[in-house]
Parts: structure tokens; C-alpha cells; sequence
């Protein structure tokens, strides 16, 4: 079976931060891929923005460079690359000031006046403000404009909130995408796919048959030169906020009427309104802040935070794991172990479901133990789903148990390339999908947790504890959930 490719109509993409980190790695590559399965049509124009003064001859050779570091070698042909290439523009433009930006409205009034303009901001969330009004200010918006936004939207809730002013100033809420692009990974709709598509799982999906839940997100990976945002970040900020929050939310959520965006959008924001608060009466029972030491990855040894930081002293966290609880009727009582981190042992995100233990052993112990059903979503490497049984080891020896997997390698089985998340969001928005993206009450909703916590942590004085890189985090990540009687589940 192949994948089915539906066109979109002719749009104009301008990327601010064209020639940043993101552009490079993910967006000039996912488009480049959607442009090879001939989803692009043929007036699109891809237009990268940024101060950095270049013309559309050596945007087009960074873009070549990107495509060559970034796309698979046999995914590379020389006639898409050449036609991907044709489609991009440059223009040099100031987000601060008004350099660039006439320039940038002539290019895109050389179009029809109705075609589809998305505004992409790849860039600093401190410019994200300026520009969105410059864009408006100037002229650039028409009714059919679209804002992406990437994450972190604010800081906090104050600044969250703040910004969410300035962009409902001059773009409507169905205008903006506020990209998280763990939504737009194959597993978590295969999540939505699993739970609302099979009548198997919902009946069992709540504190009665569910023991708890755990969303790993680990990566091998240190700083990667992103000093300058992540010091000021941490991994609350970068990722608990927004990426675990809205796994959880997926994880969580209620049966939506539809999956259109309202829907889906109205249940995940219920999710996030009954977490549990986490205050400074409990934030240290249920969270726990590391900072990665020197250690090593992938068999060769690799500083430590705050040598790759290479000025000063931080405390900011590259770890956390919280226990999460959400109070409704569903989920009362069953904990969301949320852990993340850099320089971890290997790089794998998850979800494991632990379904509860069987209520009465039959077997006699020469069977073996009956181990708990979980349900693992896996999202990177390997995206897959592996639902764990127990079944009767085959053979002669008697009634012997075992647990196995029951291996659900969707990408193998279709013979289909696993596409990257912004492939599917990039187009989403020419789409004007806004379903896998997040709402603005959503993303408050988010930081009303989070606020909290990061309050907590600073009132109780609560230091990020080093953990050697390499490894699954600080110990006290491992008692948090040990405490419970409960286990991190070692990734295979
Ligand atoms: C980003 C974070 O949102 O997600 C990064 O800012 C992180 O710090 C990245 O490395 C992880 O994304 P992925 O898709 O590689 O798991």
C-alpha cells in the first residue's frame, strides 16, 4: 500500500530565520520531500528571510547544503533538487526595523492578491512580537495569511499571555499555527488512530484497567551551539511545557466529537485544566531537576553542562522528571511519570501505558510470573507501537508463560518512508488544518501548570542534581517513581 499524496494549492512560504538552524535542519529538508512527492504545485515560492545579506543565488546554495546534510542520500535526486531550488527567493530584511520589508511585499504581490501566505518565525521568540506586527503594519497579510509560530510561545503565563495579545492583534486565532511538532510525528496520530479507530482500547482506557503511564523523551544529544536559548530555558521550558504536556494531553484526553481542530482542541485543553496543581507543599516529592556532568555518549567521552556552556556557572536543568496526577474521573489515582533530558543514555522517545495487574493467578508458580500488560507507542527511533502480552510459551514443558511483543512496525509494513513531523504540519497549514497545532488557551493552559512549578523550585531552592552524561538521569528520578513500587521501562 502507498502513501497517498493530495496537492495543496499554490502558496508563498516566507520563513524568517531562512538561513537559521531550524530552516537547515528540518524545514528546507521536509519541504524539499514534499516537493519530491509532488505535493508543491508548480507557482509555490519558498521565501527565506533574515538579516544576513544574501542573494536568491546563494540562498538557493545554502538550501543545496542543507538538502545534502539533512536528506537521506538516496532520497536525493539531481532533478528535484534543481526543481525544489527554482522554487526558493531571498530577501534581507530587519525584523527590528524597516529595512527589507517594501522589498519583501513587492515579491509577494507579484502573485495573484488571493494566493495563501504563510509568515513562518524560525527565529528568536523574542522577535516573534515585531514581527508579527511588521507584518501587518506593512501590508504583507491578506485574508488568507497564516502565522507559524514555533515554540517556547512565552516564557511563563504573563509573557505567554502577552504575546498571544500582540499576535491577536493583527492575525485571527484560525490565522495561527502555533507549531509543536511532536504533535505531527507519525506515533502520536497513530495514538489518536489506535484509541478512536478500534473499539479494543477505550473501555479499558481509565483508572479502572490503567496503572499508570509514562512518557519518556530522552536524547543522546548535549547543547548542539543552542547555549544562548537553552540557559535561559531549561528543559521545563523546553520541552515539559509543551512537548510531554500535550503527549499527555493526547494520552488523556476525552473522546472528541470530530477530529477537527475545535474538537480535539476543546478536549486537550479540559486535560490540562484538571492537572493537578504543583505547589511548593509537594514539588519536591513529585519532580526532580538534573544537570548533565562529564560522562560519555555513543562510546566517546563528552563535557559536562556546564563546560559546553563554556562561561560561568548555571543551574538550569537539562533534566526533569515530574509525577504528574490528573484529577478527573477518568485518570483519578493514576500517576503520568513525565521524564526528559539531554545527554541521556540513548535517544528514545515514548509512551508506555501500563494496564493493572491481573485481578487472580490461575497458573501454579512453575508457570512463571504474569507479567502487566503495557501498550509502548514508540516515537523515535523506530516509530512503532509494541502492545506486551502474555501468552503461552509454544511448545511441549507444560503451561509455561512468557511475555512478548506484539509488534506493530507500521513503516516496515507498508513500505513507506517515515516522513518527518513538519513535513505533514508544513502542509497542514497551507491546508489551514490547525488540529495538530496548538490553540491559544491551550498553550496558557499549559504554562498555568508549569508557572507554578518553576515558582515552586525557586522558593524551595531546589538545585538541578548532576547526573553523569550518558546515563538515564539523577538517582532521584529513579526513586521518584520507585517510591510508587513502580520502574522507568528500559527502552530495547
Ligand atoms: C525542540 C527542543 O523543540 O525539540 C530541543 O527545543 C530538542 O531542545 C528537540 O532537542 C527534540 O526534537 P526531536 O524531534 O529531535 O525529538
Amino acid at each position: 500500500m502507498s502513501s497517498q499524496i493530495i496537492p495543496v494549492e499554490p502558496f508563498d512560504y516566507v520563513v524568517f530565520g531562512g538561513n537559521g538552524d531550524l530552516a537547515d535542519r528540518k524545514l528546507l529538508p521536509a519541504l524539499y520531500h514534499r516537493d519530491r512527492d509532488n505535493q508543491i504545485p508548480e507557482q509555490a515560492r519558498i521565501i527565506g528571510a533574515s538579516r544576513t545579506t544574501m542573494s536568491h543565488e546563494e540562498y538557493r546554495h545554502f538550501a543545496r547544503g542543507a538538502l545534502e546534510q539533512h536528506v537521506a542520500a538516496e532520497d536525493l535526486h539531481p532533478q528535484s533538487i534543481e526543481r525544489f531550488l527554482s522554487r526558493l527567493y531571498y530577501c534581507t530584511i530587519d525584523a527590528r526595523a524597516d529595512g527589507g520589508w517594501d522589498e519583501l511585499r513587492a515579491m509577494l504581490d507579484e502573485a495573484e492578491p488571493n494566493r495563501i501566505r504563510a509568515f513562518y518565525l524560525a527565529v528568536s521568540p523574542s522577535l516573534f512580537g515585531d514581527i508579527a506586527s511588521r507584518i501587518s503594519e506593512k501590508g504583507l497579510s491578506n485574508d488568507r495569511s497564516r502565522l507559524v509560530v514555533e515554540k517556547p510561545v512565552g516564557r511563563d503565563l504573563a509573557s505567554a499571555r502577552a504575546l498571544n495579545v500582540t499576535i491577536g492583534e493583527h492575525f485571527r486565532e484560525d490565522q495561527v499555527f502555533r507549531i509543536d511538532h511532536y504533535l505531527g510525528k507519525e506515533t502520536v496520530q497513530n495514538l489518536m488512530a489506535l484509541r478512536f479507530a478500534n473499539a479494543l482500547y477505550e473501555p479499558l482506557w481509565n483508572a479502572g484497567h490503567i496503572d499508570h503511564v509514562q512518557i519518556t523523551v530522552a536524547e543522546s544529544v548535549g547543547l548542539e551551539g543552542r547555549a544562548g536559548y537553552y540557559d535561559k530555558a531549561g528543559a521545563l521550558r523546553d520541552m515539559i511545557q509543551n512537548h510531554l504536556v500535550q503527549l499527555m494531553c493526547l494520552v488523556a484526553l476525552e473522546p472528541p466529537a470530530s477530529f477537527d481542530a475545535g474538537a480535539l482542541r476543546d478536549e486537550k485543553l479540559k486535560v490540562l485544566r484538571a492537572l493537578k496543581p504543583i505547589t511548593t507543599a509537594n514539588v519536591e516529592q513529585v519532580t526532580v531537576r538534573g544537570q548533565y556532568r562529564a560522562g560519555a555518549s555513543g562510546g566517546q567521552a563528552v563535557k559536562g553542562y556546564i563546560e559546553d556552556l563554556g562561561n560561568g556557572e548555571s543551574d538550569i536543568e537539562t533534566f526533569v522528571a515530574i509525577k504528574a496526577e490528573i484529577a478527573n474521573w477518568r485518570w483519578a489515582g493514576v500517576p503520568f511519570y513525565l521524564r526528559t533530558g539531554k545527554r541521556l543514555a540513548q535517544r528514545v522517545s515514548e509512551i508506555v501505558v501500563t494496564f493493572k495487574p491481573i485481578p487472580h493467578n490461575i497458573f501454579d508458580s512453575s508457570a512463571g510470573n504474569v507479567t502487566q500488560n503495557q501498550l509502548v507507542l514508540r516515537l523515535q527511533p523506530d516509530e512503532g507501537v509494541k502492545q506486551w502480552l502474555m501468552i503461552k510459551d509454544p511448545g511441549p514443558g507444560g503451561m509455561r508463560l512468557k511475555h512478548v511483543p506484539l509488534d506493530m512496525y507500521f513503516a516496515q509494513s507498508f513500505h513507506v518512508r517515515n516522513p518527518d513531523a513538519y513535513e505533514r504540519l508544513l502542509m497542514d497549514v497551507i491546508r489551514g488544518n490547525q488540529t495538530l497545532f496548538m490553540r491559544r488557551d491551550e498553550v496558557e493552559a499549559a504554562w498555568e501548570w508549569v508557572d507554578p512549578i518553576l515558582k515552586a523550585w525557586e522558593e524551595k531552592g531546589v538545585r538541578a542534581q548532576g547526573y553523569t552524561a550518558g546515563t538515564w538521569g539523577p538517582s532521584a528520578a529513579i526513586a521518584l517513581i520507585e517510591r510508587d513500587g513502580r520502574t522507568w521501562h528500559e527502552p530495547d
